[in-house]
């Protein structure tokens, strides 16, 4: 392995079904296999489909999450939700928060924080996913926004340990296109700058997420700094998910 890629995050966001996770036979045994036994492979299903994928990953390093939780930190009357007790029962560790997508369904950066808590309570790690918009970026905003969404998202956490950060830029989530590596690498070491100084002596753990793909990631995988990849589409597919992975440790 040539550098820090360690976590590789398949978001299938409202996709799949169970066709997919009957074809998942390479991904499996890519994760048992010695020489990738450093990276950590977190596949992130609908809710209804993380049972069904654990039954099929059952003999690998494969480790489960979902792509979201309530803030309710106990059971209750509340239709439709999903806390994290349920989430840590059926056996997923990871939980991805903060996505652009359940932002724009209505998540505010004090939600999140709610879930983050109510997850880290549960002992669930969490993936919290920050970005701004082209807008944002074209005013030259892109930083204040990142350190808002951070300050408050991450309000009243203590340690980084169960956290790990996604660096998203909206205007790159499913479009194709991907920042410029001197430009991502700059954005990132200004958050990582930025949460070794609100955390003291913690070492950050960031990933890039935003139309990864097997082509773009020979680039990709040279920016310095990160620690893995939040893939969406492309993780629908099994090989071009393992095909990133290869690409990045070779
Ligand atoms: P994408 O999605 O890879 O399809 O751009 C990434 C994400 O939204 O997590």
């Amino acid at each position: 392995m040539t550098n820090n890629n360690i976590y590789f995050v398949a978001n299938w966001k409202m996709n799949g079904h169970l066709s997919l996770i009957k074809r998942l036979k390479n991904v499996v045994i890519l994760s048992n296999n010695k020489k990738y036994k450093k990276i950590k492979i977190i596949y992130c299903p609908p809710f209804t489909l993380i049972s069904k994928l654990f039954d099929k990953i059952k003999k690998s390093k494969i480790i489960v999450g979902s792509q979201d939780c309530s803030y309710e930190d106990n059971y209750g009357p509340f239709t439709g939700d999903v806390n994290p007790k349920l989430i840590k029962e059926i056996g997923a560790k990871y939980v991805i928060l903060g996505h652009s997508e359940r932002r724009l369904k209505g998540d505010t950066n004090k939600i999140i924080n709610r879930k983050i808590h109510a997850a880290l309570k549960q002992k669930l790690k969490i993936i919290l996913c920050i970005g701004e918009s082209l807008k944002d970026r074209k005013k030259n905003k892109t930083f204040s926004v990142l350190k808002k969404q951070l300050l408050l998202c991450l309000k009243k956490i203590n340690n980084l340990d169960n956290i790990i950060v996604a660096y998203e830029p909206i205007w790159s989530i499913g479009t194709g296109v991907i920042p410029l590596n001197n430009i991502l690498e700059h954005d990132i070491s200004k958050i990582i700058k930025f949460l070794k100084l609100k955390f003291k002596n913690q070492k950050p753990k960031i990933i890039y997420g935003g139309s990864v793909n097997p082509e773009n990631i020979v680039k990709l995988k040279h920016i310095k700094n990160i620690n893995g990849f939040l893939v969406g589409g492309a993780s629908l597919y099994e090989n071009k998910f393992v095909d990133i992975i290869k690409k990045t440790t070779i």
